[in-house]
């Protein structure tokens, strides 16, 4: 693989942190491979995808480019398939996508003691996030329940889910009022407490109860509202940047077949977040 490149691809890309992980992570594996960041419009997207092959090994593919990307591509893995998006490609004998969002959550959880087979698990949300943690989690044996502040787009991905995997997922009223008693994990989605609106929240604190995991995929700032009010009430908290590195991490694996350095790339980001 001498002289192949690795890339995070999306528009606009300037914040990216990919670079600072993934460099980080190859600087502490020893493999000698750039990893940089490029600007692709979505009128340029296919013609990037189809010249890629020659220079790249893989990139990962970010806003807006994770449902579009597939048309390009020759074959995608089965949790791409199912999920609808892409945000890995490798490029072996042609360009393959794969979806390493759903397992960057689930790792994260098996990392704080939280297998989730057989857990009843709350998702906030129903974009592109909650799409990829739903599919991912319902394939391990988890019950998904989903709350989404439109409805429509939660009763479409639980359509989805039953179509595709032949599991029921419950939709739950947004904003949630009664207390989370019934969950073992709840996992917030939603942009909502995200810089700057960092005194917002998706839930109100008191609906929460100290058995409850809480994990939130916003990692801007680290501890949100919501997992303050977490921590307030006892619960255990997983922040936004565990999932970032196990995403990462998975991508590193179907490119290279290593075992990621979590630790050099979760200080990477730290660092990058100040
Ligand atoms: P992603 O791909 O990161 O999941 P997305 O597809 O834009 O991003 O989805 C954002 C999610 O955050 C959606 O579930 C959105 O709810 P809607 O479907 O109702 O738009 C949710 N969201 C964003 N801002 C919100 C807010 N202020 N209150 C509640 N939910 C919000």
């Amino acid at each position: 693989m001498k002289g192949k490149i690795l890339g995070v691809i999306g528009h606009p890309i300037e914040h990216s942190l990919s670079p600072a992980m993934h460099r980080a992570a190859l600087r502490e594996l020893g493999l000698d491979y750039p990893y940089d960041k490029f600007d692709v419009k979505p009128e340029d997207l296919g013609n990037f995808v189809m010249g890629a092959g020659e220079n790249f090994l893989g990139f990962n593919v970010t806003i807006p480019h994770k449902v579009e990307i597939i048309k390009f591509l020759n074959s995608l893995d089965r949790e791409a398939e199912l999920i609808g998006a892409v945000n890995t490609v490798k490029f072996e004998n042609n360009a393959r996508g794969f979806n390493t969002d759903g397992i960057g959550a689930l790792r994260a959880l098996e990392e704080a003691g939280q297998p989730v087979g057989g857990k009843n698990i709350l998702i906030l949300g129903a974009g592109g996030a909650a799409r990829a943690i739903s599919f991912q989690l319902a394939m391990e044996g988890a019950q998904i329940s989903l709350c989404n502040r439109t409805r429509e787009r939660a009763g479409e991905l639980a359509a989805d889910i039953d179509e595709k995997l032949d599991k029921s997922a419950e939709i739950l009223d947004f904003p949630l009022k009664e207390k989370l008693d019934e969950f073992d994990i709840l996992i917030n989605t939603t942009s909502v407490g995200m810089f700057p609106d960092t005194d917002k929240s998706p839930l109100s604190g008191e609906i929460l109860q100290p058995d409850l995991t809480v994990m939130d995929i916003v990692y801007n700032p680290l501890e949100t509202k919501l997992l303050r009010n977490a921590r307030e009430t006892g619960c255990r908290t997983i922040d936004g940047i565990a999932m970032l590195v196990h995403q990462g991490a998975e991508s590193l694996r179907i490119w290279l077949n290593v075992d990621a350095p979590m630790e050099a790339m979760k200080k990477a980001l730290l660092d990058e977040l100040g």
